[in-house]
């Protein structure tokens, strides 16, 4: 590839993937793949940290998101998709990383942190994340994981959603830490990419979509349920009448439009007419459906033509893991020297 760069970046396989993943990151990654070489990881074993108690959903989950990798417009002529599952080296580089990370630090992890939370809230987990240090290792420990998933494939670059810095941050200490101690350049400093568009909120309103919210739309929704779901989306909740100038800033409605409408000078007039109270919310939802709909049909035809080629997919994702273990067992072969493992 021209510039000798490598991208990272992945999704736990926890259901279908939504417009809030394509705009915060499978968006830059279609970007990306034309410049770079790119592994795109389905982190199955990371989805068990918090569905350990649920295994009959994850081969399932894994499928949904090939689709929609695929339909989307990652192309496996041009990245390597990668089942973490498949990849031995980066449980062994875990276990070395583990030791360089202190419990504070794990338990300090703000993405950590806020999905704790979020599952203290949420009914189905409430069993396993319930009192205060009631947390599964498994779960404590998933950013070094993670950063064992970076670097065990010699990843310079990782586009991800914001909600993931502070696990870059994490990943990038590991790094610093592991090269100060064994040897500069052993392991590579990982670099995040963001993408350029804010965090879509969900149709309700809050701060994200989320599947255990079912405030989602997905990438594989029907064109009634697009519609459907644009016509409930959540706005200004104190225009009650179309002549009360209602707030853009943080209003969902504007920020699909700004993340999937085409037409920027159309998104323009519409907030400029919302702000003076001189049009109401259903034309501009009108707009936003027949824009969401464009972007989503192809995606829809491709999803279409891989229907019944299940087998076919799962073959070319064991293949392209396989040729991606050349990296992570090299990389651990320079690891295993350093750390005195024969
Ligand atoms: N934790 C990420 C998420 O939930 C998914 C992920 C796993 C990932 N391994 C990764 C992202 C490595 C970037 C790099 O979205």
């Amino acid at each position: 590839m021209e510039n000798g760069k490598t991208i990272l970046t992945g999704d736990r396989p926890t259901g279908p993937l939504h417009l809030g993943h394509y705009a915060g990151s499978l968006k830059k990654r279609i970007e990306l793949q034309d410049q770079f070489r790119t592994f795109i990881e389905i982190a199955d074993v990371q989805a068990l940290t918090d569905n350990f108690h649920n295994p009959g959903a994850l081969k399932r989950n894994v499928m949904e998101v090939m689709l929609d990798y695929l339909s989307v417009g990652l192309d496996p002529e041009k990245v390597t998709f990668v089942l973490q599952s498949q990849i031995p080296e980066i449980h062994e580089l875990s276990i070395y990383f583990l030791n360089l990370v202190t419990v504070s630090r794990a338990l300090r992890n703000p993405t950590v942190k806020s999905e704790i939370y979020e599952k203290r809230n949420d009914p189905g987990k409430m069993s396993h994340f319930g009192k205060e240090l009631d947390i599964p290792l498994g779960f404590l420990i998933y950013p070094v994981h993670q950063a064992a998933d970076i670097a065990v494939f010699d990843a310079d670059l990782v586009p991800v959603g914001n909600d993931q810095l502070p696990m870059l941050e994490q990943a990038r200490e590991i790094v610093r830490k592991f090269n100060s101690l064994y040897g500069d350049d052993i392991l590579k400093m990982p670099e995040p990419v963001l993408s350029d568009c804010e965090r879509l909120p969900g149709i309700d309103g809050r701060a994200k979509m989320s599947k255990s919210l079912n405030n989602g739309i997905y990438l594989k929704d029907s064109k009634e349920t697009v519609e459907k779901k644009i016509k409930s989306l959540f706005t200004d909740p104190k225009r009650i009448r179309a002549d009360i100038p209602g707030e853009v800033e943080g209003n969902p409605l504007f920020i699909y439009h700004d993340a999937f409408n085409r037409h920027a000078d159309e998104v323009e007039e519409f907030k400029r007419l919302y702000k003076a109270g001189k049009i109401g919310d259903m034309p501009v939802k009108m707009r936003l459906m027949e824009e969401i709909n464009e972007f989503l049909e192809p995606v829809r035809e491709k999803r279409e033509s891989y229907q019944g080629r299940e087998n076919l997919i799962i073959e070319m994702l064991m293949d392209q893991s396989a040729d991606a273990r050349k990296t992570s067992s090299a990389v651990l072969k320079r690891v295993r020297r350093v750390v005195g493992i024969i």
